[in-house]
């Protein structure tokens, strides 16, 4: 057996978009995942979470860096990984309204080539462990976000996978859903499978994780266990400037309160050392500032790079 359950190194992707500057998406990104672990994806809006577990699960190619699955590298051997992993993308992707809970499973598994009776049998056990038991017979068209949440997991548990990626699955759900949803990741890593799960949600990560990875900009900030992550985000007030000349960036860096100065692509970024007070016990995405050459009336401490509004506190 393999010795992680997801092994990335160097992992890169960039889009090429018309007329525009490419987009990098995922930077220079390592991690390992061992098996039976339930690993979370933690970032910001933008960060590359979905296109990571996409890469991962062979539904986008990197262009850059290895990853294998299972000890199958997902560009070489991709017909090897296929069948071992379960993919969650969730959206109103993979689902057919049309078709009823019952009928979209059966339609899946066929897809996996199961026999009939198999398919039937598994289908029926999976709508009852992620409750949607009570609407198997309904059309898809007519279930709420959170309901197709639900079904989509049990879509890609249908082939029995060994590792699970599911790319924010617990969104729409409502709270008990969600902490029903927790205590099925966690039963399946109980049966030795290994879940990648990428969340918005810190309190999310805790509850669920057994590690998780910090990502932001497509860069790998920080592995650790939940625990050890949340102490770590509260020493930081991070300030985020925009076109500050190269020397300010050297001076602020020399200043003692300063722990680093980093400068991605469009902005530099100035962490503060925690300074004792009660401040720093809040998360560092809630209190992030911006400091820039725009309108300073503009609420951009908030918002993330593509415009749309954050969900959560990080
Ligand atoms: N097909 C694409 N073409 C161009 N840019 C893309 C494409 N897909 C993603 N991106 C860009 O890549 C970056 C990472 O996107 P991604 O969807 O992986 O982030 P995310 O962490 O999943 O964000 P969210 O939390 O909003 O789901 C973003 O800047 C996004 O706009
Ligand atoms: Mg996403």
């Amino acid at each position: 057996m393999a010795d992680w359950a997801v092994e990335a190194d160097g992992l890169g992707r960039v889009f090429e978009v018309k007329k525009r500057p490419d987009v990098v998406a995922l930077s220079d990104v390592s991690l390992r995942v061992a098996a039976g672990e339930v690993h979370g994806l933690l970032g910001p809006d933008g960060a590359g979470k979905t296109t990571l577990v996409k890469v991962l699960s062979t539904v986008l190619l990197p262009t850059s860096g290895t990853a294998r699955v299972m000890g199958h590298d997902i560009v070489a051997e991709t017909a090897a990984v296929r069948p071992l992993i379960g993919v969650v993308i969730g959206g109103d992707r993979g689902l057919y309204g049309r078709l009823t809970a019952r009928q979209n499973l059966a339609y899946w598994a066929a897809l996996y080539r199961m026999a009939q009776a198999e398919g039937r049998r598994r289908g029926e056990a999976l709508l009852a462990r992620v409750g949607v038991d009570g609407r198997t017979d309904d059309r898809v068209q007519s279930f709420s976000r959170g309901m197709r949440q639900r079904l989509h997991l049990a879509r890609g548990l249908i082939n029995d996978p060994q590792v699970l990626f599911l790319d924010e699955p617990s969104t729409g759900m409502d709270p008990v859903a969600a902490r029903e949803f927790r205590e099925v990741v966690r039963e399946l890593a109980g049966e030795g499978r290994t879940v990648f799960l990428t969340t918005h949600d810190m309190a999310e990560a805790e509850a669920v994780c057994d590690r998780v990875t910090l990502i932001d900009r497509g860069q790998v900030l920080a592995t650790e266990s939940p625990g050890a992550l949340s102490r770590l985000l509260s020493r930081h007030e991070r300030i985020e400037c925009v076109g500050a000349a190269a020397s300010v960036l050297e001076d602020l860096g020399a200043l003692a309160c300063v722990e680093r100065v980093t400068v991605p692509v469009e902005s530099a970024r100035i962490e503060l050392r925690r300074s004792g007070g009660g401040r720093g016990d809040a998360p560092a995405g809630r209190r992030r500032r911006h400091v820039g050459e725009g309108d300073p009336t503009e609420p951009r401490g908030g918002l993330p790079r593509d415009g749309r509004r954050p969900r959560h506190g990080i």
